[in-house]
């Protein structure tokens, strides 16, 4: 695991871009895993900028997005295809029919996370994952657990993410307590995988994440196993 430490969000902001940015331009037909979440808005931000100026183009990738809340329409201002849109396809050359979220109406979640997964291994797997993380160490909606799940599932969310993401939403009793996410197997599948931690909040997740361990109380701690991980992580996150 590469550790790339910065001064701020901002700076966070900017080597991840720098490195989503070269995979795009090495290879202009990339799979991408797409994450929401504040964190990675700023890297969102520079990427839409780079397109508008010409440096990269995406007019060749295609996207599958971690997760999404259950049971949540696309339309919904607090769904994360919403958020994907307002935030990065609507600001970049990507056709949106490439561009795929989990869906959070789905009748038969075990079905539609089945045919989403195959969906991505049809589509070559994905070239780089961004992913945030959780103050419990969560990613995507892979809650600590006793037992983690390997491909695309329906799951609950915790009180503590529920509590960390009422903040988007009018009131607590708003968020929904249920999620479709991309499961452990499904992410660790990915070619190379982008962790962005800022914030003091996140760092006791982020200190797990630097030692030797790896327990399923802490599922970002899993990422050990995958070859080509880098964390890019600002001082608040990684010193505490
Ligand atoms: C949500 C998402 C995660 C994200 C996390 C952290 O729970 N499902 O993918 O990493 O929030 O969000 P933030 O970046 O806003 O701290």
């Amino acid at each position: 695991m590469r550790v790339i430490v910065c001064e701020n969000a901002q700076e966070v902001a900017k080597e991840a871009a720098k490195i989503f940015a070269a995979q795009v331009y090495m290879k202009p037909n990339s799979v991408l895993g797409l994450a929401t979440g504040s964190t990675p808005v700023g890297m969102y931000k520079i990427l839409a900028d780079m397109n508008k100026n010409g440096e990269i183009s995406f007019k060749d990738c295609k996207s599958f997005n971690l997760d999404e809340y259950y049971p949540l329409a696309p339309t919904h201002d607090q769904s994360y295809r919403y958020f994907m849109n307002v935030n990065f396809f609507d600001h970049i050359d990507i056709d949106k029919a490439n561009t795929r979220v989990p869906d959070g109406l789905a009748e038969d979640p075990a079905a539609m996370g089945a045919e989403y997964d195959a969906a991505i291994d049809a589509a070559g797997g994905v070239d780089i994952q961004v992913l945030g993380i959780g103050q419990n160490g969560h990613i995507a909606f892979n809650e600590p657990d006793e037992k983690l799940v390997a491909g695309t599932h329906l799951t609950s969310l915790t009180e503590s993410t529920i509590n960390a993401n009422a903040r988007f939403f009018e009131k607590k009793e708003d968020v929904p307590t249920q999620a479709v996410t991309m499961g452990m197997a499904s992410i660790m599948k990915a070619k190379t995988i982008i962790l962005l931690a800022t914030g003091k909040a996140k760092h006791d997740a982020v200190k797990e994440l630097l030692d030797d361990k790896i327990t399923t109380s802490n599922p970002a701690t899993l990422l050990k196993l995958h070859p080509n991980t880098i964390i890019i992580a600002d001082k608040d996150a990684y010193n505490g």
